[in-house]
């Protein structure tokens, strides 16, 4: 059994959704199995968006995702990191296939309504920093 880590973005929470995203994530072999309804800490939320500190999104991303409450998850399951990534499609909603989670909730490139880890290592790194 792997690990990966989600994060329900605040367009999608805003949108009265999590329970969609839930049944999806369960219907497809996903397990929750720790889970956080929280509004992330500015400096939080810097440690965990590092790689992309130098990109000329960071600002907005960072200001957008401690703007609201979220849903913080660690998902386990068979290639859970795989899995997931599939269940969300593609970073911009505009090109995420049907039925994927960022074509039902995504808004934008930012408010794309979810976060997966892109590997096992990102995971570990992930669900250190928000459930230690
Ligand atoms: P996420 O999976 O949370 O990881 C980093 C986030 O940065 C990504 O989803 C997008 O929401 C955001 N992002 C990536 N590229 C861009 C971009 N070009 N413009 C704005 N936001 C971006």
């Amino acid at each position: 059994m792997e690990k990966t880590f989600s994060i329900i973005k605040p367009n999608a929470v805003k949108k009265n959704v999590i329970g969609e995203v839930i049944t999806c994530f369960e219907t497809n072999g996903l397990k929750v199995v720790e889970a956080k309804y929280t509004t992330i800490p500015k400096a939080q939320c810097e440690e965990f968006y590092a790689e992309h500190s130098e990109r000329p999104f960071f600002g907005e991303l960072v200001e957008f995702m401690t703007s609201a409450p979220v849903m913080l998850m660690v998902l386990e399951g068979e290639n859970a990191v795989m899995k997931n990534r599939e269940l969300m499609g593609a970073t911009n909603p505009a090109e995420a296939a049907e039925g994927t989670l960022r074509k039902r909730f995504g808004d934008s490139m930012g408010e794309n309504a979810v976060h997966g880890s892109d590997s096992p290592t990102s995971a570990a790194r992930e669900i250190k920093i928000f459930f230690g």
